[in-house]
């Protein structure tokens, strides 16, 4: 195998989809490695775990930084230092500035719990709810200045059931991403998936959609 891709995973929470990420890059016939957790939250679950699994992670604290350029920035600056060619965002909950989104374009990618576009931002399981939509699911995308935007690398599907609130749906939907984001790391780290245009193109039989998991 060709050298492995190094990621830098970005957090701000529990960590569970950076968790699946480290399961994913143990396999040895993996095309990517985890080179290093930063989250911009002290208090992060996802830090202890990353530590727990032999992963480096290290806090960088946006409230230390007199803006937000400033904070990209430093963050950057420690993926470049730790040879990171790829990031994968991963419940990193900070708007990033347009110099960040240009220095990491078509190197950088985001999950998003809905089946994009439909439910961008805030309560995407809310949205779907009060939407009345009979799947949801998650989107694994290039990350573009517009916020849960930008050329889809891969997306799975998960129905909504009758009487779902939004922390059932959340649950449901956290499965499939956990299948989903590796997937989609693994596409991308390998070559097999590409941003052409504004859309990514992929090998021919790449596994680009996962149909629903619980139906
Ligand atoms: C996930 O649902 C992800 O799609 C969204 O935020 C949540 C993060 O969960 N962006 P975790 O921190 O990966 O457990």
């Amino acid at each position: 195998m060709t050298q492995r891709k190094r990621v830098g995973v970005l957090i701000s929470g529990r960590g569970s989809n950076m968790a699946a990420l480290i399961e994913a890059c143990r396999a040895p016939d993996f095309p990517a490695e985890i080179a290093l957790v930063i989250s911009n939250r002290p208090k992060a679950a996802g830090l202890e775990t990353a530590r727990a699994a032999g992963i480096a992670a290290e806090v960088i604290n946006h409230k230390h930084f007199p803006s937000r350029e400033a904070f990209d920035e430093s963050v950057t600056e420690r993926l470049r230092s730790a040879g990171v060619e790829l990031v994968c965002m991963a419940g990193f909950m900070r708007i990033q500035s347009s110099a960040f989104v240009e220095t990491w374009r078509n190197r950088h990618l985001n999950i998003h719990p809905s089946l994009l576009p439909s439910f961008r931002g805030l309560d995407p399981h809310g949205q779907a709810l009060a939407a009345g939509v009979r799947v949801s699911g998650a989107t694994v995308h290039f990350v573009r200045d517009e916020m849960d935007a930008g050329p889809i690398v891969a997306q799975a599907v998960v129905p909504v059931e009758p009487g779902d609130t939004a922390d059932t749906l959340a649950a449901r939907v956290l499965k499939a991403e956990h299948v989903l984001y590796p997937h989609a790391l693994k596409l991308v780290a390998s070559g097999d998936a590409w941003v052409e245009g504004e859309a990514v193109r992929t090998r021919p039989g790449a596994q680009v959609l996962f149909p629903s998991v619980s139906a």
